[in-house]
């Protein structure tokens, strides 16, 4: 990894594919997706046009946060299957032609973990200090809500957790957790996976002393703690115990980075990491979704990005994910038709100059579930959400209506493979999502003008004209305009696409740069002068 990457690099030709492990196929009925349900599942994605599968956790956890609270390194998780189903898995991600990203929670472990176990049982002992520990609490507060420190039953001092209070963080200054982590992903990547997904990593490196913050309440924390002192100088070291060693990705999850810190990381000359995946999209404040969110806004992220990293860098581009609602319910219309909205939607995000995320459903235009009762909510950040609105005095029905509107369990539902649901034979771990007509695999793979297919073109595009569709240079052509999204790529690439639910007619400079190209791609009637609602046209 050191020194310059090859331009046409994998990782940045593939697209990727996000799997939840949890909701993407059950293969043996107990009600939970698993491994070998994954294996059976890896055609779709190949089908689909992806080249890279990320999954989120299936390492050894008590899954309070499903996964990203591991309390084994080196363990596939039973839920999930065996060793032996990982290791076919793999095989059969091999046969297809897709790597294998695993998605590692490396700031903090459960507090199952046998390290902090042996912490807590031992506060002389050496892993006492794998983990942060204080007499005496700063003000820091939760990610998920609540104070960010704990005191065990016992136990003299507060540990520090960012995020739930069964989510110990590791203590990064200390060389024996750093050399841990740098072993377990060298034991993956030993057995044929090609990279990670380093969980919240921008804020493994705390500030020195840990001092009170000037706004400790959980987001502008979070945004302090992002890239703190030593990050760089363990970023690099991970690079040369790991990465460098092998042909494989490195992706950081960046809360509270800006292009220009993100730059620093991905630096093409000096590269800690190959790609980092910014929260502008993913914020979970929500405050420019909804029904009215502003499309001069979406459409400047993209371009603030391109900019920021530069011609020689890479982004990544991920817009949904398990964190979230869905996508197309942050950034739709639920007036319009769902079909329409899925495909502009990934045609604004799928074509941009960076490697695409798909997150398991978007393709297909899933959108939010329904939730009526508390009963029916998983998320462990949603259930903290319930429980401290109430005791705010909050009603039951307003402290649900608050954890309901940002539940990451909108994100988590069974995934979708027949009408009829198709994800196993056992009743599912959580509620399916109501098929509104149409939003499952089977019939959109049926379906030459679905959104599924429509997905599946875009991706094709990616990988028959990478010249243009990968690394053109990018440029929005009409940042001001409040609802229509046209972008070019290279030299001849231009993407036009209505975000919203009016028609409304291409501007002249448009018409007449669409007179010089064809169009080779469209969600509905080929059009020169004017876009209807959230149509998509691809020309070249
Ligand atoms: C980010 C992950 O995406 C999220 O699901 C998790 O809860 C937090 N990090 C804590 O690990």
């Amino acid at each position: 990894m050191s020194g310059h990457t090859p331009r046409e690099t994998w990782w940045k030709t593939r697209s990727v594919y996000q799997i939840y492990p949890r909701s993407f196929r059950d293969a043996n009925g107990d009600g939970v997706g698993d491994l070998a349900g994954i294996t059976a599942g890896l055609r779709a994605v190949k089908a689909l046009g992806a080249g890279i599968v990320w999954l989120s956790p299936i390492f050894r956890s008590p899954m309070v946060d499903n996964g990203y609270d591991m309390s084994g390194y080196r363990e596939i998780d039973p839920l999930f299957g065996t060793m032996a189903d990982f290791e076919a898995l793999l095989a059969e991600a091999k046969r297809l032609d897709l790597k294998v990203v695993l998605d590692i929670a490396l700031n903090h472990t459960s507090i199952d973990h046998p390290w902090f176990q042996a912490a807590l049982a031992d506060p002389g002992g050496p892993y006492r200090d794998y983990y942060i520990w204080r007499d005496k609490p700063n003000n820091w507060q939760s990610i998920f809500g609540g104070p960010a420190w704990s005191k065990p039953e016992g136990d003299s001092a507060y540990y520090l957790h960012l995020f739930d209070k069964t989510q110990a963080d590791l203590n990064w200054e200390n060389p024996a957790v750093r050399n841990e982590i740098y072993g377990a992903m060298r034991f993956w990547l030993d057995k044929g996976v090609s990279g990670f997904r380093l969980d919240v990593v921008t804020v493994i490196s705390k500030p020195p002393g840990l001092p009170d913050a000037p706004d400790p309440r959980p987001m502008p924390l979070y945004h302090m703690l992002a890239g703190g002192p030593r990050l760089h100088e363990w970023l690099r070291d991970m690079r040369r115990e790991v990465f460098d060693r092998y042909d494989c990705v490195a992706i950081g999850e960046g809360p509270g980075l800006n292009p220009e810190r993100a730059a620093a990381i991905v630096n093409p000359a000096d590269p800690m990491l190959h790609m980092i995946y910014h929260f502008d999209f993913v914020d979970h404040t929500g405050s420019r979704q909804g029904e009215d969110w502003d499309r001069v806004w979406f459409k400047s992220v993209f371009d603030r990005w391109d900019k920021g990293i530069g011609p020689d860098g890479w982004n990544s581009c991920v817009v949904g994910n398990h964190d979230l609602r869905r996508f197309i319910a942050r950034f739709g219309d639920p007036k319009a038709e769902t079909k329409l909205v899925a495909k502009a939607l990934a045609a604004s995000y799928i074509l941009q100059r960076a490697t695409p995320f798909i997150y398991q459903g978007d393709e297909l235009g899933l959108g939010d579930t329904i939730i009526t009762k508390v009963e029916e909510l998983d998320d462990v950040w949603a259930k903290t959400t319930y429980r401290l609105a109430k005791s705010k005095g909050n009603s039951e029905a307003e402290s649900l209506a608050k954890a309901v509107a940002m539940t990451r369990d909108h994100a988590r539902t069974p995934y979708p493979w027949t009408p009829e649901g198709g994800f196993g034979a056992g009743k599912p771990w959580l509620k399916p999502t109501p098929n509104r007509g149409g939003v499952d695999l089977a019939t959109q793979q049926g379906d030459e003008h679905s959104a599924w297919a429509f997905c599946h073109g875009l991706l094709e595009l990616r990988t028959k004209d990478p010249e243009t569709w990968v690394f053109g240079a990018y440029e929005d052509l009409l940042p001001e305009h409040e609802s229509l999204f046209v972008y070019r790529r290279g030299t001849h690439g231009l993407v036009c696409v209505n975000l919203s639910s009016e028609p409304w007619p291409l501007p002249e400079p448009i018409v007449a740069l669409l007179a010089e190209r064809s169009c080779i791609f469209t969600s509905g009637d080929i059009t020169t002068t004017q876009m209807g609602p959230w149509s998509t046209q691809v020309w070249a």
